[in-house]
């Protein structure tokens, strides 16, 4: 999945990965995290979802990354907001009220950049990246980040099946990528109502907390 893959997604607006309205498990799951008002959240491969709406009005601060600004000037469209713009390397920074999103690679972004974490949430990120991608994003997630607790997302079904994205990513998955800098908490584990693209399918939601 290169960059034009997914540039060419949002120019022809093949967005179907992008919801309605807030992602029901995060709006169950995040007192999970446990996070004052304040916090900062970062979302990575943010498009332009809506959970970023709904975490601002929670209190929360947001922080994304997002490789297309087509999507990030639908976002602030959406949010009703005019940001300001910064280029700093590869990257262009447009921040408003509690908000800062990088346009470009999330592997162009530093933690100097994005600032302290106190958490991630993963809705369509990982999932969202082939297989020989997954390692390089974790170790980049948690380096950048400072392994700050997580809230990830994940879809389960049969890969021979079905090409991704999004990628089927099962539990073994998650434990080889996060379970030397987490501990793991399976949240939830549910059938995915209608299936993906006809398969059978489920989803899951982990809590991830970095060592005491
Ligand atoms: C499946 S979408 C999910 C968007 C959002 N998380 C949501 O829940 O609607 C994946 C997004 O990742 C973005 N993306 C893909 N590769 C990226 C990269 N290397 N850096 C930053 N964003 C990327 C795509 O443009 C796309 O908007």
């Amino acid at each position: 999945m290169d960059a034009n893959f997914w540039h060419d997604r949002w120019e022809t607006g093949r967005t179907a990965f992008h919801e309605g309205k807030p992602n029901k498990f995060l709006v169950k799951y995040i007192k999970a995290l446990n996070l004052p008002k304040g916090a900062r959240i970062f979302l990575p491969l943010c498009g332009k979802t809506h959970d970023i709406a709904w975490l601002l009005a929670q209190g929360y601060h947001v922080i994304g990354a997002e490789l297309s600004a087509i999507a990030v000037d639908q976002l602030f469209e959406t949010l009703g907001v005019e940001p300001s713009r910064q280029q700093v390397n590869d990257l262009t920074h447009l921040s408003a009220d509690h908000i800062d999103i990088y346009v470009g690679d999330i592997f162009c972004l530093t933690a100097g950049q994005i600032g302290h974490i106190d958490a991630i949430y993963d809705r369509a990120a990982l999932v969202a990246l082939p297989d020989e991608m997954r390692q390089n994003y974790g170790n980049h997630l948690v380096g950048i980040t400072k392994a700050a607790t997580q809230l990830l997302l994940t879809f389960q079904y049969d890969q021979t099946k079905l090409d991704g994205p999004p990628f089927s990513v099962p539990e073994e998955m998650v434990r080889a990528l996060y379970s030397s800098h987490y501990t793991l908490t399976r949240l939830a584990h549910e059938t995915l109502n209608g299936g993906m693209k006809g398969q059978p399918a489920t989803e899951e939601v982990w809590h991830l907390t970095p060592p005491p």
